[in-house]
Order: C-alpha cells, then structure tokens, then sequence
C-alpha cells in the first residue's frame, strides 16, 4: 500500500541497533561529512567530554573567519538515536513514533516523541516533531492549519526506520532536497538538533545577519536571538528569521523554514550540509519546493503572512536625524529642502522631541510647538513620524504611561512577579507585554492621547528586541534557572542569552521570554498596527527594528545602526533583498549611514541607491565620534548644490516610477512575490548571477546598478543575457550571453536599465507622492526582439483601509505586439479611476521610425529618436479607462 503513495521505507537489520550501543565507527568521515558533537567554545570541547558523549575526537587545523572549522568533535556514523515505529497513513499524511533506548548527553532526553508528517499542498510539505506526552511550546503565529493532504505533489517523502531519517525529493529531477540521515537527530528538553543535506552550496536567507547575498557553507555558524546589535559579520541582529533558500545547480530553488522562535544556531559546512540546532519549542518545519525561487518565497508567506498594503505616501522619500534639537530645527530642514526642490514625502523624529526621552511627552523646552509641524506637514500633503520605544520610565513621578500602565497590570514580570526592570535611554524602565490584550489597550490610548495632540501619521518602534543597556534587569537574573543557564547556549553576542535585554525567566501573559524574546518586536508590531488603524482609521506606516516571520503584514524594516561606511553601503544590498526572502518587502538602510559622519561623495552615491530601497529613509546619529560633537547633518541640503541636484533627480525618478513599484507592492500583498530581488530570481538557470549581489532589481523590470565604491565613476554591473535599455535615455545593451559591463557612471548619474518584453507605468514627479498621484499616467513600453512586451498598474487611493479585501481597486493590464499597444482594465473599481488620465507613451526598441501613429483609432503626434530607436507621444490626454489601443505603422 505504501509503494502506491510512493513511501519507501528502508529498515535496518536489527542487530545494527544492538551494535550501536557498544561500538563507535569513527573511521570512514570526510572532514566534510562530519556534524559537530561539541559545538560549545573551545574552552569546554575537549577530546574527554567529546568521548563522553560517544563522539569521535580527531584534531583538525582549518578554521574559518569566525572561528568555526572542521570539527575536532563529531558524531559516529553509528551513534545511538531515535528509531521510528512503522508510518501510518493519515487523512494529513502520516505519522510515526520516534523512539530512543538509551540517554544522550543533554539532560532530558524526550524518549518517545512523535513524527506527522503533512503533505500540505502539490509544493509545500511540513513536518512536525514533538513531545506527544507533554505539550512544549510552540511558536503563537497563525499559519495555516491543513487537516488532508492533497493528491498530487512535486515531492516524495522517504523515511528510514533504524535510525530515524526522513528525506524529501523532488519528483521531476530525483534531487533530494532534505535528507536529515547525515546526522543523528537530537531532541533534548533545551536542546533540539537536526541536520540535512543542501543540494548545493547557493544558499541564501538565515536572517537578521550582515553578509554577502550568497551565503558561504565553509563552517560557518549564524545566531537567531534578536540584539540591539550595529549590523556586523558574524553577530546576531535585531530579528530573527530562521529560513532559507537554496537553488541547486540547474536552477531549481525550494526553501526551507523552521518555525521555532527560541534562541538558535544555523551550522553551514561543505558537505554541504546544515545544521538547526534550537534550545527550545518543537521541530516545525515546511518545505518549499518553488521551483522558481520567487515561487519559493510565494509558497513561504502564505505560510507566514502576506505582506501588507503600504500607504502610498510610505514610499515617498523619508527623512530624518537624531538630534535636530527643536520643533523648529525639524521644520526647517523641511523648508530648505522644499526650496532645493528636493521630493519629501515625511519628516521623523528622533527621541530628542521626548521629555527626558519618556514615551508619549514633549520637551516643553525644544519642542513645545512641535504639534505645529505635523501640521505644516499636512497643509504641504506631507507625513510626520516619530519614533517611540517599549521601555517605558519607571522612576519618574507623575508620568501617566506608568502609573496607568502598573494599575492596568501591563507590563512583563520577573520570576517573583514583579514588573522586570531594565534600563534603556530614560533610564530605569518597565516593558510593555504586548502579548496581553490589556496592553495594547492601554498602548492605544495614550498613542490616542498623544495624537490629539501631535497628529502622527505613523510609528518608529525601535529597541523592541527588546534591548535593554543592562543584562537582564536591574536585580540581575536568577542563577539557578535553566533558562538562564542552559545546558547549551547558542554562540549569542556578549555571551549569554539576557545580555543586553530581559532575563529569560521573564514572563509574559503567555509565557516565559526564553520562549517568547524573539517575537517581541513581532507583538509589537501586532499592536501598534491595531491601534494606528484604531486611532486613525487609515492604512498604519510602521517601521521596526526587530522582526519575526510574518512581521511584513503589519509593517516595515530598517536595517539598523549602519556606518556611514561604503562597505555598510554594500551590505545595505544584500540586507535589503534578504528581508525580501523573509516577506518583508517594505525595508530599507539608513541612507548616508547612521554611526560616524558621512560625507559629500558617499552620500551622494548612497542617495542613488536608496532612492531605490523599497523604503527610503536618510537618517543620521547624534554624536560623532562622541559626545558633545554632533554629527554633521547629511540631508540632502547639507551638502553643495550639484548635490542637491542630483539628489532631487533621482528622488524625481523615485517618484515617477512609484505607480510600478506599488503595483509590485500589490503583487507582494497578493502573491507574496517580492519587491526588491537579486538578479538570479529572474535567471535562476544561469550560473554567473547565483552571487551577484551588487546590484538587484524591483520586479522583473528594473535593474538597478549602484556605485557603491568610492572614487569611482565607472560600474562593473553584471548584465544578464538580453536586451536592456537605459531607463533614461532608451540606448540600448543587446547581451547575447550574460557579462559584466562597464557602465558609465558619473557623480550624478545611476545606471537604471529596463529589461525588454515589459510595460512600466509611470507619472512625472512632484515633490510630494500626494501631488505626483494626479498627474496623467504615463506608459514606457521595452520591446523585445519580437517587438512583444507586457505590464500592469495597481491603483487605489493610496491611503485608506482594506482597498484590496473591499475591492476599491483597479487593475490595468497592457500589452504590446504586432504593433500596437493595448490596453485592458480587468478590475475598475477604484472610485476615481475615470478622473486619471493618460499622458504619453514611450516605445523604447522600436526599429526604424512609424510614418503614423494612433491612439483609439486617431492619429496623434510623435517623435522618433533615431540614433536611440525611441518613439514618444506625448499629450495623449486620453481618461485612462478609455485608453485601449495606440498603432503604429
Ligand atoms: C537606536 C536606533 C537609531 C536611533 C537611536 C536613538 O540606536 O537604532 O535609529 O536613532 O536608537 O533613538
């Protein structure tokens, strides 16, 4: 019965398991096949407690970067784990007992666990193992609950019995995607290990890290515990994303997720192979077959969430400083940059407008009339943000959010069931849990209070991992815990597991923070989304500093305290696109770089680039290099006017192609495809562009290639096979075969090319998104070789609720062939649709010069470029739902 639903099981001869108590087969492993058994610091791993656990010793002399090599330590290919009982069948898919006959080395084994297996969907498989007699924690995100398996599927699953194994295959090549027969499964009350095969080394994902886009598999370890940490190699940043995507050597990409929010290890080696290893939960994993790795990113956030609907003014330009000092200061930045003509869509502020940095109060001194800047903002159609953090002061007197925060019993508790105590910028502070109802209710009314009078438009949540300036709290943490002292800690920056925020056995309305720490920024998320929708009944603009899977359906990212470095600028890229992979598309980096001063060639360039971050947001520390020497502004005004004027060109280019990139917005929300994405998303079946990760693209479209090197007036981008035109001028680059080209890049130019066979829309930019939105629409329209291309628009009105689930929305589709463009509207139902017009058409690719040219059937003027092969009509003036046909002949 089993062969017919292709489950093979492969059973080991029984005395192979009685052999295994007593002998120890260290002999046959290849440095690349051995799983570490000792994966503590070098202080701890020696050859005695190595032979303790029943692992090999064997001295090895290469280390890697970070101080991971091959293992001295490592598993016999005969060490004593779980044998499976035979699967059932079930309605999901199967099930099976795991059990283990002797003890392993960390202290409580669970002996019997259980295996279900769902076959969820033709391209996504999950399997759960866990403790069938005691309940452990499991992670509280919604995913989707799949009570029957499906019929058909891109997969086999395999099982081997003596000892457990279980491998998934994809059908349509035999690739083994997962295979965890490589090493032995451990499954300890604080100690969880699975290990399995990559079906090669592009391996990508594994957030929050700093690192190169294609990850490197030569023994390196990454960390999941969300820290208040400056983007660095090798650290754990502020969230944690314990997922990845691999893409074998043919191009076909799966993904694979570990929904597990405890403090964790992901071990990469050569073989090549990974490694989860959790100190907590249950293993929950899904596999995503794609086979196109934006597929694989599709099938991942249906899992996790779709990302949401962003207000359109969120993707205006952004900006903002600590230390402006005054109400007055801010507004005057925005005034300068109004008369530069430079596009602003939104001013923050720091926590410098904050009464002795407390939540929800002004510095009556410096920003007594800071309510009169959101409302100059909004007579110029223009946003206000400002930042608020969780710690709220537990020391001063009189200060509401606290008094009513302890009457209302919000905040997390210490093991004695006091509120813990930490310390962050107001000094002592207590920590909303926003797990518990009652919080977000008292969240929501004094953000309510605090927005009657200043009318914010969205909320920076920052330090929510929630950092804290001590370890633990200000009583330290029990040291007689195990969850402050595990039997393993994962190789966490600054050493154990409550440095730089709360003691593990904090405990939250739903549970411990050892369990709980690294959603917190998540919760957050889940409540300040609620309450800015309750308080303003309009879409939420949310940016945060920590984040969890499924944080992208209640908001934004930045990637932290950045340097204002060209290498931070660099790594801005692969960051960007990563969160990307995590369903985050709305994300960005401080532009001009946070940490140390910036300067007039770098933030110009970095201006470049982050006029294509998803969110595009300049912000700049307070002190450079110390106390009292602030840093030197870095808005665009600070700088000379060829600067400025180059800035406020490329933010015109932002602007005028915001009708595409919301558009991909509305497919992420939908699709879940991402926004931003590397270049091998688009060619997956093509070796050279698996590491390319200087340059990326919005959409399938845009390709975007910064200089990110100093001095440099040159880019070595990377061109994948095709025609590409010069999103500017229309030249165009014919690749037969995909190279690396030198582009001309000049201090105030970004090489944009769009790729052909694509219809971009796009509107002439303002200098506010609220503005740009009435000006006609505009088509741009990349013939390809068979003179085809193809595109649509989303639009709504950009800023109120639910326009998708209600409908309040139009979708254009517009296709180009046999000369002529059409176009069709498949959905009208944004109110206004029948006020937007057309503006011009661009046709970038088209051979030799039309003799005429009509739109609906009558003739209209143009031009035609003949050394660039462009034709443009302009002045089409056609109401936009009209619009179906423009011939040329
Ligand atoms: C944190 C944030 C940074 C902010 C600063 C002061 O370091 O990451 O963006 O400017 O706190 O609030």
């Amino acid at each position: 019965m089993f062969s017919t639903l292709k489950l093979i099981v492969c059973c080991f001869i029984v005395c192979a398991n009685i052999c295994r108590l007593h002998a120890k087969d260290c002999s046959v492993l290849s440095d690349d096949m051995k799983f570490d058994c000792q994966p503590e610091t070098d202080e701890f791993a020696t050859q005695d407690r190595c032979e303790q656990r029943g692992c090999c010793w064997q001295p090895a002399n290469s280390v890697s970067e970070n101080g991971d090599g091959v293992p001295y330590c490592f598993y016999p290919t005969d060490f004593a784990t779980y044998n499976m009982s035979t699967p059932e069948e079930t309605v999901f898919g199967y099930t099976a007992t795991l059990k283990r006959r002797t003890k392993g080395y960390y202290p409580n084994d669970i002996m019997a666990l259980k295996l279900d297996v769902y076959l969820e969907t033709e391209t996504r498989i999950h399997f759960k193992i866990y403790d069938p007699a005691n309940a452990r924690y499991e992670v509280p995100i919604k995913t989707p609950k799949v009570t029957k398996k499906v019929n058909v599927t891109d997969y086999d699953v395999k099982f081997k019995m003596n000892p457990f194994a279980i491998s998934v295959i994809r059908k349509s090549n035999n690739k083994v995607l997962f295979d965890t027969s490589l090493s032995p499964l451990i499954f300890a009350d604080q100690f969880i290990q699975i290990s399995s095969s990559l079906t090669s080394k592009n391996i990508y994902g594994l957030g929050e890290h700093q690192d190169k886009l294609a990850h490197d598999v030569t023994w390196k370890r990454f960390v999941f515990w969300a820290r208040d940490m400056p983007p660095d190699s090798g650290n754990n940043l502020y969230g944690s994303h314990p997922f990845y995507l691999n893409m074998d050597n043919s191009g076909n990409a799966h993904g694979v997720f570990l929904l597990n929010s405890n403090a964790m290890e992901v071990m990469l080696q050569p073989t090549p192979a990974v490694t989860f290893r959790t100190i907590g939960g249950i293993l929950d994993l899904y596999i995503f077959l794609g086979p196109k790795p934006d597929a694989v990113i599709q099938q991942y956030t249906e899992v996790i969430g779709r990302s949401y609907m962003p207000p359109y003014w969120g993707l205006g330009f952004h900006l903002c400083r600590w230390g402006y000092g005054s109400a007055e200061n801010t507004l005057n930045v925005v005034k300068k940059m109004r008369a530069a003509g430079i596009p602003q869509d939104t001013q923050w502020n720091d926590i410098d407008y904050m009464d002795q940095t407390r939540d929800w109060t002004l510095d009556k001194t410096h920003f007594n009339v800071l309510p009169s800047v959101p409302a100059d903002l909004h007579q110029h159609k223009q946003h206000y943000m400002m930042i608020i953090d969780p710690g709220i002061a537990s020391t001063a007197t009189n200060y509401g959010p606290y008094d009513d925060g302890i009457k209302k019993d919000v905040f997390v508790k210490d093991d004695q069931g006091k509120p813990i105590i930490g310390s962050v910028w107001p000094g002592k502070t207590a920590f909303p849990d926003f797990f518990n109802p009652a919080t977000v209710k008292w969240w929501e009314n004094w953000a309510r209070n605090f927005h009657d009078q200043v009318e914010f438009d969205g909320m920076w949540i920052d330090m929510n991992e929630p950092s804290n300036f001590i370890d633990g709290s200000t009583n330290g943490c029990p040291n007689n815990s195990t969850y402050e002292n595990p039997p393993y800690t994962p190789r966490v920056t600054g050493g154990k597991l409550w440095a730089k925020t709360l003691c593990m056995t904090a405990k939250h309305s739903i549970g411990l923070h050892y369990n709980l720490h690294n959603l917190y920024g998540y919760s957050e998320m889940v409540a300040t989304h609620q309450v800015l929708i309750n308080i303003r009944n309009k879409r939420p603009f949310i940016i945060s500093r920590s984040t969890f899977p499924g944080s992208g359906q209640y908001g934004g990212h930045w990637l932290g305290d950045n340097d204002s470095e060209w290498s931070d600028m660099y790594y801005s890229i692969t960051g960007i696109l990563s969160l990307n992979f995590f369903g985050i598309p709305l994300v960005g980096a401080d532009i001009c770089g946070f940490n140390g001063n910036s300067n007039e060639e770098l933030c110009q360039r970095w201006m470049q680039l982050g006029a294509f971050y998803p969110f595009s947001r300049n912000h700049n520390s307070l002190y450079c290099p110390s106390y009292p020497v602030m840093c030197k502004d870095q808005d665009p005004t600070a700088f000379s006017t060829a600067m400025q004027k180059s800035t406020a060109n490329v933010l015109k280019i932002r602007y005028a192609l915001l009708p595409y990139l919301y558009t991909l917005f509305y497919h992420s929300h939908i699709n879940g495809t991402t926004v931003a994405r590397p270049l091998f998303f688009e060619f997956p079946d093509d070796p050279m562009l698996a590491v390319v990760d200087k340059q990326f693209l919005w959409g399938s479209a845009l390709m975007i290639s910064p200089v990110i090197t100093k001095g440099a007036t040159t880019v070595d981008a990377m061109i994948p096979a095709g025609v590409w035109y010069d999103l500017i001028t229309g030249q165009a680059i014919n690749q037969p075969s995909t190279q690396s080209v030198r582009l001309d890049a000049p201090l105030d130019k970004i090489n944009l090319h769009v790729r052909a066979g694509y219809i971009l829309p796009w509107q002439y930019a303002n200098l506010t998104t609220t503005e740009t939105r009435m000006n006609p629409i505009n088509l741009l329209v990349a013939l390809d070789v068979k003179g085809q291309a193809a595109g649509d628009l989303y639009w709504d009105d950009g800023d109120s609720l639910d326009t998708v689930a209600k409908g309040a929305f139009s979708i254009w589709q517009f296709q180009a062939e046999n000369q002529q463009i059409k176009s069709n509207i498949i959905k009208d139902g944004f109110p206004s649709s029948s006020q937007m017009s057309l503006g011009e058409i661009k046709i970038f690719g088209l051979k030799s010069s039309p003799t005429q040219v009509s739109a609906n059937g009558k003739d209209v003027q143009f031009s035609y470029d003949t050394l660039y092969k462009v034709l443009t009509v302009t002045n089409l003036k056609l109401p936009f739902n009209k619009f179906n046909t423009l011939v040329w002949t």
